[in-house]
């Protein structure tokens, strides 16, 4: 592609402010619009919101229609909610305006088990409208699944994974350790897990059946256990709050995918302040067996804004339909002008 390529904004949340700075260092890619919802973001300068020291005159709108009429972009960036249901009628709009998606929405990374029938609906609209929809980001999306399935490519023959994510969340902002309840007494969290307020990690299940259906394994099903706290054994300080021993320090979660009573694939996620050493770790049961570690982990809102950028490429190149991270080619950076990457 000659001319530049004409990205929307869909969502300028944290990660959607990360993704126009990001952007704002690329060349060959125009953020030409920006939709959101949010009273506080409504009128104004895309660029002053996001933190860059200057406007990049595109002003956010709440109305779909006239920002996806008049602008026409090659991509929406969609980055508003986790659960396929609730975006499925922003992704249909959005590909009825003949428009490619790379979207954050964690069920969207493998919707089919969340409701085949809306999946393979979107497969044909996108195919219709000849346009690619991608689910994607940090996790799910690349370090508990795409990432897996990349180093089972080096197996010849693979028993049983293991993924276990790490995060010390002190070293992350306020809100998100407030997300995971540090500082809480156990029994406000166990509370607000019932209430809903605090949801853990979405997108476990999605991870599993990316890797199993990379790999051609029928499970039999897929467990996802109840979140629990992770609780203070001595006083942790962060720049934000204090933990008491014996109150929560933050959440962990497992899931398991089972075939013939066999737990196949385990995925250990833990988010807590003060955590000793932060880490994403992946062994692999297999010929040859593979213990990879990265430490300290993958940094996740940085890791999210990396995988949507790079995946714009790839969603444009490849053919139309509602495609997951294993239909692609291997994720990897991108050189500053994105259209070094475009085949036309
Ligand atoms: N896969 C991954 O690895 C990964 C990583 C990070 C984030 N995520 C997901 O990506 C999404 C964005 O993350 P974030 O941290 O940027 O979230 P955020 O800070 O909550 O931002 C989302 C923004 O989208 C707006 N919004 C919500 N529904 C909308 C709609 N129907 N139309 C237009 N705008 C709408 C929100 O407005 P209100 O505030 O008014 O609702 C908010 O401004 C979340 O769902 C998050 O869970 C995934």
């Amino acid at each position: 592609m000659e001319r530049e390529v004409k990205v929307v904004i869909y969502g300028m949340g944290e990660i959607g402010k990360r993704v126009v700075r990001a952007l704002s260092e690329k060349k060959g890619v125009k953020v030409v619009g920006a939709i959101d919802i949010a009273e506080s973001k409504i009128g104004k300068d895309v660029g002053e919101l996001a933190g860059l020291d200057r406007k990049l005159g595109v002003v956010v709108s709440p109305n779909v229609d006239k920002v996806l009429g008049e602008t026409k972009p090659d991509v929406v960036i969609h980055m508003t909610q986790s659960y396929f249901k609730k975006v499925f009628p922003q992704l249909v709009k959005i590909v009825e305006y003949g428009a490619n998606v790379v979207s954050t929405c964690e069920e969207l990374s493998y919707p089919y088990i969340v409701d085949e029938n809306l999946a393979k609906k979107l497969d044909s609209l996108a195919k219709e409208h000849g346009v690619t929809i991608l689910g994607t980001g940090i996790n799910p999306g690349f370090l508990m699944d795409t990432l897996v399935i990349t180093l089972t490519g080096a197996c010849v023959k693979v028993n049983k994974i293991k993924v276990t994510r790490v995060i010390n969340a002190s070293t992350r902002r306020e809100p998100f350790q407030r997300k995971i309840g540090a500082g809480l007494s156990v029994e406000e969290f166990n509370d607000r897990i019932k209430k809903k307020i605090i949801s853990g990690h979405v997108g476990l299940e999605q991870s599993i059946a990316l890797i199993a259906s990379a790999l051609g394994w029928k499970l039999d099903k897929i467990v996802v256990e109840d979140v629990k706290p992770v609780v203070a054994e001595k006083e942790i300080k962060t720049d934000f709050l204090v933990v008491k021993p014996g109150q929560v320090a933050g959440l962990m979660q497992i899931a398991k995918g089972i075939a013939e009573g066999e737990e196949k694939i385990i995925l250990d996620f833990r988010a807590f302040v003060g955590a000793s050493e932060e880490y994403d770790a992946i062994e692999i049961d297999g010929l040859p067996p593979i213990n990879e570690k990265i430490v300290p982990c993958v940094h996740g809102d940085w890791g999210t804004v990396a995988m949507v950028i790079n995946s714009i490429p790839k969603v444009i190149n490849a053919p139309p339909g509602l495609k997951t991270m294993k239909d692609l080619p291997v994720p990897s950076a991108t050189p500053v002008d994105l259209r070094v990457c475009l085949k036309s």
